[in-house]
Formats: C-alpha cells, structure tokens, sequence
C-alpha cells in the first residue's frame, strides 16, 4: 500500500470531509460513541476511519489520558484526518489485516466502512483479536436502499440516465441492510451480547444538485465510469424532478437517513 497521498488524492479526502461529513456522516458519531461506552483514559481503535470524523469524537472523549487510532485503506483520507487532528493516531492500512497486536483496544468502532470491504469475516475476525477481552464493539452499516428512499430515487436516475452499473455502485453502500448478515459475521468470530438497533439521522446538503453531482464526480470514477460534462448537466437536469421534494425552503435537500447500529463484547 502506498503510504503517500497523491495530491488528487488528497483533495479527494478534503472534498469527503468538506461536503459528506456535514451532510450524512457526522450525526452517527454519538451512536457509536455511545454503543461502544467510550470513556476517558481508553484506548479506540476506528476501522474504516476515512477523514476522521468518529475518531475525533472518540479523542474528545477518551482525552489526553487515552489514545486513539484510525486506520484507513485510501491514502487521501488519512492524509485529510491527518491535516485535521494530528493528536489521533492516523494508519494508512486495511481492516482485513489490522498491523496491531492482540488484545491491544478498549473497544473498537467503525462506522460505515463494513460494506466496502473485501473480506467481512477477515475484517471481524481482525477486529476480535485487536479488542481487549470484555472489550465492546460498535459498527454502523446503512439499512437497505428502500428504507433510504432519497439514495433510492437517486440510483434509479442513474440507472435510467447513466446505466445499471451506476446505479450498482451507488447500490454498494447499502448492500449490508440485512442486520441478521451482519451479526452473522461478528456471532461467526465469537463477539457475544450482540444487539442491533435501527436508527434514524437527518442529511442535509447544500442543495439536490451537490448531492447528485458530487456522486457523479466523486463516487462513479471509482467503479471507472466517467461522464461527460454534457452527461453530468443532462443527469442534473432529470435528477431536479425525482428530488425536488427533499427540497427544503433553504434551499437545501433535506431527508432522512436510515442505518443499523451493531454493538458486541469479546467474552472475558
Ligand atoms: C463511507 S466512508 C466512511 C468513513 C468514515 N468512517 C466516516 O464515517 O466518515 C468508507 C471508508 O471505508 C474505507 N474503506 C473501504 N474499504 C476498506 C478496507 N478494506 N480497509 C480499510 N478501510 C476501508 C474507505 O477508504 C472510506 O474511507
């Protein structure tokens, strides 16, 4: 894995953590925070940590008497988070293979990561190992795209503007709303006193438009389909209709968001 962001890379990671942490990403922190009892003076580990935003809200809480790390497989997010919060420790690595020892983290969280990874169970089975015995984990993974309908009208303008492999990556992130896979994973490597809970937040964009353009920029060139300027303004264009009603007065798209957040224990 290269250890240095390019700097397309990194204006990637600053563009996640200037438009979709406000928007979508900040309001979960608290869940996990909570679901995985941070406290002052722990030791967190966030996997999939991308720009940082759940770390830091671990650092707030486990203090200077604490130490938290984030790891992170994409060069441009570590880089952000670096840019951001020195105090946290940043690692450019992969869930599948965390370089730690064992039994090493008071808890473990990760937040919106699980879905992109390649190996599910090398990931949870690397989080059991790093995580201390009696040690509590948290993981947020999106419900299905039916119970966030917003996501849902904009894969189904991609599907029919752009082509069901845009629609497909944008389908991804929402691949884990079964809960009952994802405690199979975690009940699978021994976590036990698994609960899932089914959770609400708001998402506010700028506007529908920043929203949809920024996929379209940002999230396609990653699964290799690149638009056209005159396709990106075409896709604009239809996308106005199918989300006007996320419309807020403001001016900006406002709905809500649904995910599952999954809490465990590594057995004393
Ligand atoms: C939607 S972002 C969530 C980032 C962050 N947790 C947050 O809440 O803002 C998903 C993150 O998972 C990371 N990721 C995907 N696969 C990974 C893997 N196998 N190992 C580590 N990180 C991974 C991506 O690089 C990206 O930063």
């Amino acid at each position: 894995m290269n250890s240095t962001a390019t700097q397309e890379e990194l204006v990637a990671g600053r563009g996640y953590e200037a438009l979709f942490v406000p928007a979508v990403f900040q309001p979960w922190t608290r869940h996990l925070i909570d679901g995985a009892g941070v406290k002052e003076g722990f030791h967190v580990l966030d996997v999939a940590c991308g720009s940082g935003v759940l770390a830091r809200h671990a650092l707030s809480i486990s203090g200077t008497s604490g130490r938290v790390v984030g790891i992170d497989s994409a060069p441009g997010m570590i880089a952000a988070a670096r840019e951001i919060e020195p105090a946290v420790d940043w690692i450019l690595g992969s869930a599948e293979e965390l370089r730690f020892g064992d039994s090493v983290f008071d808890c473990i969280v990760s937040q919106f990561g699980m879905m992109f990874f390649s190996d599910r169970h090398a990931a949870a089975s690397e989080m059991f190992r790093a995580i201390k015995p009696g040690g509590r984990l948290a993981v947020a993974v999106w419900n299905s795209i039916e119970n966030n309908p917003a996501y849902g009208d904009i894969i189904s303008v991609l599907d029919e503007q752009v082509s069901i492999a845009a629609g497909d990556a944008l389908r991804l992130p929402y691949s884990l709303g079964d809960s009952k896979e994802v405690t199979g994973i975690f009940d699978h490597v021994g976590f036990t006193d698994i609960t899932v809970e089914t959770k609400t937040e708001q998402a506010t964009f700028p506007s529908s438009r920043t929203m949809v353009e920024a996929e379209l920029r940002g999230w396609l060139p990653l699964f290799d389909i690149h638009l056209t300027e005159e396709k990106i303004a075409d896709v604009l264009v239809k996308s106005d209709g199918k989300l006007s009603k996320y419309a807020a007065q403001s001016g900006e798209a406002v709905f809500p968001t649904s995910a599952h957040i999954l809490t465990a224990h590594k057995p004393q």
